[in-house]
């Protein structure tokens, strides 16, 4: 089996301190698994720059991490990944704060880290590169001599190209990310945004078979929804239902139905329009007055960017207000908890909620929403009201699908939901639990690394047909061997366990 080197901006055993988000969680799972190397960022801020690297092996990984310089981390992290990217790519465009400086460094940093990786890999390593921090580390492997198959996987969405054209930067971005194998995509909207922009930005070709002409070379795109380990999660949440906390929270609850959102602090989560939404749902429905509370754990992250900051401000008067204005002596109508939470209480938390609310104004895919549905009871399940701007919501039709922007539909969803017959509750449960049961992000990486190795083998087909996508028509597959995908310069081996389908 060829050794995986995942790259990625946070590597989670460095970072311990803080609070795991979607990406460290799903590669988490599949590293443990696999093993390989895991390359990125340690978590820890230096005097000096260079390109020296730890390398810390742990379960069969190969832990291998740079520091950052205060400027770097300033610059590459705050101001541009999160103060720039992020905000755009969740089509935010007017949280975004520009500066030319920042967009350097970033430049600079996937430069080093890229110099830094280099003499650590073999030659027949597979590369896969994750997420908005590292979009030019490819370009920049390449232009370095790395051959190796390089595959990129987008975490969070792709705006249209005409909102990401706000950052002059976006259009050398695309072409850079055109530099790996394969381009991966949570949903079909971020995938046709991202084909439409390297048309226009960088006037690649679309052809059939979601691939894209660039000069003579091929680059794949493809769909890979993120997955969890549904068993695990479930018995986890089984478990951790019984601890003493979650014990307290019931108790604490004094019959009352819990209504539970689990979040990082971030403006993409629609927290704010959420407590529209539970005002409005005591308004329009006042019988849940005294009979449901909401807990909301939105653990704070990024503080050293300003729309986190003000976030959070707001947030702490929405919340004192909309207690005062509806509180009682003896009843509360919302908790909100701003430090991080266990992931295993976390489990036992959703367990115990009657109604999950994973509302965010643009979400990439949520691994909580998947996990919300795998920690409840199968004979008594809770619903999950779900945004349908999340990826979660192709995958999972049985949840309450809303737009967060509309406070009536968030409060009639809610209102809904607390009152939904058990009967209704267990068959929408079902159909969830049935199309995130077989998946997990073991079978998510492997269907990534197959398609990365097919990928790689249609560049070493010279005679292939270019037919582009608007003529109609299919390319043929590439010739892949059972056993061996020959790519010159290199020779891939393809072992049979890896093409699993995209499970
Ligand atoms: C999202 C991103 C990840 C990121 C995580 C936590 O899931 O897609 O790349 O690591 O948020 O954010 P942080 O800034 O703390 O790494």
């Amino acid at each position: 089996m060829n050794r995986l080197v995942v790259v990625s901006n946070r590597v989670p055993v460095a970072s311990a301190a803080t609070p795991a988000g979607g990406l460290a969680v799903a590669i988490d799972g599949l590293m443990e698994k696999r093993g390989g190397m895991w390359f990125g960022w340690s978590g820890a801020i230096v005097a000096g720059t260079g390109t020296s690297v730890c390398v810390r092996t742990e379960g069969g990984v190969d832990f291998a991490t740079v520091d950052l310089t205060q400027e770097e981390h300033d610059r590459y992290y705050n101001n541009f990944a999160n103060g720039v990217l992020w905000p755009l790519l969740h089509t935010m465009p007017e949280l975004m704060r520009y500066d030319r400086r920042d967009a350097d460094v970033y430049r600079e940093v996937n430069g080093r880290m890229a110099a830094t990786l280099q003499p650590l890999l073999r030659p027949t390593d597979l590369v896969w590169v994750h997420d908005f921090h590292l979009l030019p580390l490819a370009a920049a492997l390449r232009a370095r001599g790395v051959t190796n198959p390089i595959g990129f996987f987008l975490h969070v969405p792709f705006a249209s190209a005409d909102v990401l054209a706000a950052a002059p930067e976006m259009g050398g971005f695309v072409r850079d990310m055109l530099a790996a194998d394969l381009i991966g995509f949570q949903t079909d909207n971020d995938l046709a945004n991202f084909a439409a922009a390297a048309e226009l930005f960088v006037a690649a070709t679309r052809l059939a078979g979601n691939v894209l002409l660039v000069g003579d070379r091929r680059v794949r795109l493809g769909v890979f929804p993120v997955e969890i380990e549904p068993q695990g999660f479930a018995q986890l949440a089984e478990r951790m239902a019984h601890s003493s906390e979650a014990e307290g929270l019931r108790r604490s609850l004094q019959g009352q139905h819990l209504i539970l959102g689990v979040e990082r602090l971030d403006p993409t989560k629609g927290l704010l329009q959420r407590l529209v939404g539970l005002r409005r749902l005591f308004a329009r429905h006042p019988r849940w007055l005294r009979q449901a509370t909401m807990l909301q754990i939105a653990a704070m992250s990024r503080k050293d960017v300003a729309s986190y900051r003000a976030l959070r401000e707001s947030l702490d008067r929405e919340v004192g207000a909309l207690n005062a204005d509806l509180a009682e002596p003896d009843w509360q109508p919302l908790r909100f908890v701003s430090r991080a939470v266990d992931r295993a209480l976390v489990a036992g938390y959703l367990r115990s909620a009657r109604v999950g609310l994973v509302t965010p104004l643009r979400d990439g895919m949520n691994l909580v929403a998947k996990e919300f549905v795998a920690a409840q009871d199968p004979n008594d399940p809770g619903v999950l009201v779900l945004s349908r701007f999340a990826g979660a919501a192709q995958q999972l039709d049985g949840a309450l699908l809303i737009n967060p922007h509309d406070a009536d539909a968030l409060a009639d969803a809610m209102d809904r939901a607390l009152g939904m017959p058990q009967a209704e509750r267990r068959e929408r449960w079902q159909t969830m639990w049935a199309s995130i049961a077989p998946r997990s992000p073991v079978g998510w990486g492997r269907a990534f690394v197959a398609a990365l190795l097919r990928a790689t083998a249609i560049n070493a087909v010279p005679d292939m047909p270019l037919r582009p996508a608007r003529a109609g028509g299919r390319l043929p597959s590439p010739p892949i061997g059972s056993e061996l995908v020959l790519v010159e310069p290199r020779r891939v081996t393809l072992q049979a366990a890896e093409r699993v389908p995209l499970n």
